[in-house]
């Protein structure tokens, strides 16, 4: 699939996603965020390059998803825990789609089947949609779906 211009996808990643590989590999799997990157860059359409970055901290991934929106790019937004609690990232989440971009929310595991504090998004009401349970499908499922709204 083809973009008909370049485009950057922002993919973001919060708290303790950078321990990706030794997290709790049962819920998460092996894979590091590297390998993540270089599977996304692999899938991604001609014409759209892969930012994938993650941060432990709400400020600076705030200031990303206002940067999303200076720059006309589209997320994958994997919001880790502040998913459950962060009204702010929930307002910053808003700029985006307010902004008619793409914001998806994934997530690796299925928060729905875990503990009861998980089962709340506040990023969810939000985001233009959401993928979660599928490990690193959920984001190349994202990335699938970026591409063809991109294309369309
Ligand atoms: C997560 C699910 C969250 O509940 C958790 O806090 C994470 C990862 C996921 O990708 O499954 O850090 O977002």
């Amino acid at each position: 699939m083809t973009a008909d211009r370049a485009y950057r996808v922002l993919v973001l990643n919060g708290p303790n996603l950078g321990r990706l590989g030794t997290r709790e590999p049962d819920v998460y799997g092996s894979g590091t965020l590297d390998d993540l990157r270089q599977r996304l860059e692999a899938e991604a359409p001609s014409g759209v390059t892969i930012d994938l970055r993650q941060t432990d901290d709400e400020a600076t991934l705030i200031g990303w998803l206002h940067e999303a929106v200076d720059s006309a790019s589209p997320v994958i937004l994997n919001p880790a825990a502040f998913t459950h609690y962060s009204y702010a990232l929930s307002d910053a989440a808003k700029l985006v789609t307010g902004a008619g971009l793409l914001l998806i929310e994934v997530h690796l595991s299925n928060p729905h089947a875990r503990e009861e504090f998980r089962h709340t998004s506040v990023i969810s009401a939000v985001a233009t949609g959401v993928i979660a349970g599928f490990g690193f499908d959920s984001y190349s499922l994202a990335l699938e779906l970026v591409g063809r709204r991109l294309a369309a």
